[in-house]
């Protein structure tokens, strides 16, 4: 095998090339988060002189990705619809708060290094959480339409209710109801749930998978700040997280398959309400 330089793909992202010499039909292509294994297709008896080449391969998060080769010249790396839908919602992040993918001006949320979360606030947002994740969870259980997205791994509803009933117990305080906050966006994700599939299998993604990403974060500072350095269970999961969101992200390019051009759209402009809302429960920590 030979090292023979780097290509830039269409998405930016700079690759490695490794062939074997004299045997055009395998290449790897590789950074650090896509491992490309190209198979060439015989299709040069059909445009003679020419080999064109197919790559398939799948990102460390599960994600598949195809390329085009002709001769040398590499033409695009398309990526799966999961992936698409994590590029606009990387997209929409501050450079703060994702500093390699974020794109969103600074002032479109406070830093994090700037809030000063009180333990009522954290509790107003456990109790608004619920309210959304119990929302998301009685939806995938009623419909036999959402039914891959029964028992992921993900369900944040009981861990919730326990922390809940912690800072009950060791903080003598008062669960508040719910805010505006969670009572509407679990209105929305009620109505998109009929209304819209694809959209709402678009919040139901930003929902559980920021969770994993940036709300872990949000969770160990709070949890330095106000609880003595406890990690709720609201940040735990039972089993490999992992492998839970891999099922998860396969169940969505799944039922994405099904999709019309027009509903992929849909789906991914969902992302900014989705932002939006989410936002609007993150805002009571800040
Ligand atoms: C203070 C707020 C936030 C912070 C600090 C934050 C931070 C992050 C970070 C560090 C990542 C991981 C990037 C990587 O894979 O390298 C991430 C991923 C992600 N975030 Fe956020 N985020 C925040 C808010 C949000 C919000 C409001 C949403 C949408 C509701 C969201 C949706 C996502 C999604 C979908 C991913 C991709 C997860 C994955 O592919 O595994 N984030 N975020």
């Amino acid at each position: 095998m030979e090292k023979n330089g780097f290509v830039r793909s269409k998405s930016r992202r700079v690759y490695s090339l490794i062939s074997i010499p004299d045997i055009r039909s395998f290449t790897l292509l590789y950074n650090q988060w896509t491992l490309l294994i190209s198979l060439s297709l015989s299709l040069s008896h059909l445009i003679s002189s020419h080999s064109i080449r197919l790559s398939l391969g799948w990102d460390r998060r599960g994600c598949a990705h195809y390329g085009l080769w002709i001769n040398d010249f590499f033409i695009f790396v398309k990526k799966g619809f999961l992936g698409e839908l994590r590029s606009y919602a990387m997209k929409l992040h501050t450079r703060e708060q994702a500093p390699r993918e974020g794109e969103a001006s600074a002032d479109k949320a406070k830093p994090m290094k700037e809030w000063a979360p009180t333990r009522e606030g954290y509790l107003q947002y456990l109790v608004d959480s619920k309210v959304v994740y119990d929302c998301l969870e009685s939806i995938v259980e009623e419909n036999t339409e959402y039914e891959a997205f029964r028992s992921t791994g993900l369900e944040r509803g009981e861990p919730l209710a326990a922390d809940i009933a912690f800072f009950e117990k060791e903080y003598g305080m008062t669960v508040p109801s719910a805010s505006s906050a969670g009572q509407e966006y679990a209105a929305l994700l009620t109505d998109l749930s009929k209304s819209s599939p694809p959209a709402f299998m678009c919040h139901y993604y930003n929902v559980y998978f920021a969770h994993t990403a940036g709300g872990r974060a949000i969770g160990k500072q709070l949890s330095d700040a106000l609880l003595e350095k406890k990690t709720l269970a609201f940040y735990q999961w039972e089993g490999t997280l992992k492998d839970h969101m891999d099922g998860v992200r396969a169940s969505i390019n799944g039922v994405a398959e099904t999709w019309s051009a027009e509903e992929k759209q849909a789906c991914l402009e969902a992302t900014a309400p989705s932002f939006q809302y989410a936002g609007s429960l993150l805002r009571l920590l800040a």
